[in-house]
């Protein structure tokens, strides 16, 4: 709450330099922390990054989201459920994408079997938060799943094996003690994608500022509708990326459509920038890059709406 007063008042906008705007921000991600600890700290805020457009930057924008909650003092955990693996690459786990060892796609396929319940086993440390890779053999998944009982809700049964409790409508309880949980899905609306909404019921849009991005979040949203109206749940947008933009009117038109569309939708822009392409070769986020970036502080006012929602998310529970 302070931080988006904060952030409504304009003072991260014009009042401090880039470093100490920085420290203000984890000084302050950490007095929220420690201040609602309770809050925050017993529930688990989950986010899928989902579009079904390829290539508009929903791994750029989990990654870097990811690391703006870290960098905030937020315990986060990255789950890659995109059978691309672009996520886990990027995230120096290159060697677990094609590991012989149990992954998350068996844990997703075989969530039955006795022995291989839970994914605590599957979380691997990074510099700045945890990773539940994911696996070559997720190429396989869409067809293993549509043949599988609750084929839509194994992701969301996973995330309760590591709270140890079962309650199907509960999905603010901790898990693990993440504070956040942020999962890349896949570009498609096959049975990963529906996982990741079932399992996470908050989304975050990343979308190209190109007119094919109507479409696309048209589509997207539809499709939210289907599944909630299908399973009797709520699956709520948290707001629009507005991706590599270029200086052309096609970012203002697209503007004005989300804004006309979705009024009530924050909307953020991310420019394109190749120091973002940098820090992922680099496995990290912006936050842990050496490289400066002007776009630190768009990833961190995404953050700070994302804490909001998780701290109005937990009143309401
Ligand atoms: N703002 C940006 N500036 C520069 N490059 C970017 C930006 N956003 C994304 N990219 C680059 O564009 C490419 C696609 O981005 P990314 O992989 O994040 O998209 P995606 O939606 O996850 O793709 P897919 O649908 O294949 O999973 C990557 O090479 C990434 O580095
Ligand atoms: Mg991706």
């Amino acid at each position: 709450m302070i931080i988006g007063w904060l952030a409504r008042s304009g003072i991260f906008d014009t009042s401090c330099q880039r470093e100490s705007q920085r420290s203000i921000c984890a000084l302050i991600g950490h007095f929220y922390y420690k201040r609602s600890a309770k809050m925050v700290v017993s529930m688990t805020f989950r986010i899928a990054v989902a579009n079904e457009k390829g290539g508009v930057g929903k791994t750029t924008t989990a990654i870097n989201v990811a690391g703006a909650l870290a960098a905030a003092e937020c315990e986060v955990l990255f789950v890659d459920l995109d059978a691309q693996g672009n996520g886990t690459v990027g995230l120096g786990l290159e060697e677990q994408y094609t590991a012989e060892e149990r992954s998350l796609y068996d844990a997703l396929i075989n969530i039955n079997t006795g022995n291989a319940t839970g994914i605590g086993d599957l979380i691997y440390e990074h510099k700045e938060f945890d990773v539940i890779p994911s696996h070559i053999d997720m190429f396989n998944a869409e067809a293993d799943l549509q043949t599988a009982m609750r084929g839509r809700e194994r992701l969301w049964m996973l995330f309760e094996s590591l709270t140890g409790c079962g309650d199907e409508t509960n999905t603010t309880a901790s898990v693990g003690n993440y504070d956040f949980i942020i999962v890349d899905a896949p570009p498609s609306l096959g049975m990963l994608t529906d996982n990741v909404l079932l399992a996470c019921r908050n989304v975050l849009i990343p979308a190209l500022a190109e007119a094919s991005s109507q479409h696309a979040v048209n589509i997207l949203l539809d499709h939210i509708e289907t599944i909630e109206a299908g399973y009797g749940i709520g699956i709520d947008p948290l707001g629009v990326v507005l991706n590599r933009i270029e200086v052309d009117g096609e970012a203002n038109r697209l503007r004005s459509w989300f804004d006309s569309e979705f009024d009530s939708l924050p909307l953020w822009e991310i420019r394109n920038r190749v120091a973002l392409k940098r820090a992922w070769a680099n496995g990290v986020s912006v936050f842990e890059h050496t490289e400066t970036t002007d776009m630190d502080e768009r990833f961190e006012k995404i953050a700070e709406h994302l804490l909001s929602e998780a701290d109005a998310d937990a009143t309401i529970a």
